[in-house]
């Protein structure tokens, strides 16, 4: 071999171990081939039957994968209860309005009887939000599994990666820049605003005292009724859909909402106008496939945000709580 082609054939293997290594190359489809082959449908079926009884956990599935894989590794930090020197992570203002996490610990029990110990709350997160979507009407994604899950909370760092609900574009484009998310995953990914709903605290300086202009007036008006004071009461349940034309549907509403000036969040408005973000609206809206195709690919480069994998972490019993 002369030695050019020993080092150039050197450095492609090099780059290879470099590629599959920063790929996260431990997770794997059907990782639970051997140890529980029966885990997807259980989750499958689990994902199932909770949206026929309460529609909106599939919504949740979606925006409880962004919250914890978003925040250092798909880990389950998220799911972490106050106990024993842990704050919880949904302590944080920016998870505010997280719902339906109880219901993982069902998803989680039906697991436990056919697998103890087997199957990571962290793939359970990203399996409820693949199989969540096509609920909702939104795309199918394959996601890896053999992520494993954390034992500690990152409930300090949150506001670094979680954004307010008037954060700008640039510091919402950097956060999924830096998991691998380019400008146009992250456009697509905001687009799960098409489906749940927003409390009148993350509104109310929309409105009052006096109405953004980048509102549409009768939209405002609407708004007023639903959020009727400035100051909301934290307690009482006041909010109100991103989407009033196809409430439950992940679907490219959103992008047609916001080009019509009835963006919810400040940022969801500002997606529309920004010069780096509205070629991306401006697509997404007329065009609901390509706004699934971006959806589904950004979703699943999320979902292998920096998992803990090998020995690394564990495999919790109960994912309120890390193993004893
Ligand atoms: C990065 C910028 C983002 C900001 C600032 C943001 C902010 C918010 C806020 C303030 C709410 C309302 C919470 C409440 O008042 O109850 C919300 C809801 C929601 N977000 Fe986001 N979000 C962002 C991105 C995302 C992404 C990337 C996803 C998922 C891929 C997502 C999924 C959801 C869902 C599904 C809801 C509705 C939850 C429900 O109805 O229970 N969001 N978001
Ligand atoms: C964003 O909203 C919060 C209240 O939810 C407020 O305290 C903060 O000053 C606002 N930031 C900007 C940049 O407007």
């Amino acid at each position: 071999m002369s030695k050019q082609l020993f080092w150039s054939s050197s450095l492609i293997v090099l780059l290879l171990a470099f590629l599959s290594y920063s790929a996260n190359g431990d997770l794997q489809l059907n990782y639970y081939a051997k140890s529980c082959p029966q885990a997807p449908e259980i989750i499958k079926q689990q994902v199932y039957t909770l949206y026929k009884k309460h529609g909106n956990t599939a919504v949740s599935w979606i925006r409880t994968l962004f919250h914890d894989c978003i925040v250092k590794s798909c880990d389950a930090s998220l799911l972490l209860q106050s106990k024993n020197g842990i704050k919880s992570e949904m302590t944080s203002n920016r998870n505010f309005g997280m719902r339906n996490l109880k219901y993982i610990d069902v998803i989680k029990a039906a697991l436990e009887a056919k697998c103890p110990k087997t199957v990571s709350c962290a793939d359970i997160i990203a399996l409820s939000a693949s199989e969540g979507s096509p609920l909702l009407g939104g795309p199918r994604m394959l996601m890896k599994t053999g992520r494993r899950d954390g034992r500690s909370s990152f409930v300090a760092e949150i506001e670094k990666y979680i954004p307010n609900h008037n954060a700008s574009i640039s510091s919402f484009l950097s956060i999924f820049k830096s998991v691998g998310v380019d400008t146009e995953g992250a456009v697509a990914l905001i687009g799960a605003h098409s489906v749940g709903r927003v409390h009148c605290v993350n509104i109310v300086d929309r409105l009052y005292p006096t109405v953004d202009p980048s509102l549409d007036p009768a939209y405002a008006t609407y708004l007023k009724g639903r959020c009727p004071s400035a100051t909301p009461n934290p307690v009482a349940v006041e909010y109100s859909r991103f989407d009033r034309v196809t409430t439950m549907v992940l679907d490219n509403m959103y992008y047609k909402n916001i080009l019509a000036h009835k963006g919810l969040l400040v940022i969801d408005q500002e997606l529309a106008s920004d010069k780096a973000t509205a070629p991306y609206v401006n697509k997404m809206a007329a065009d609901n496939t390509y706004f699934h195709a971006q959806f589904a690919r950004a979703m699943v480069i999320l979902s292998e945000n920096n998992p803990l994998t090998g020995t690394q972490g564990e495999i919790r019993k109960d994912c309120r709580f890390v193993n004893a």
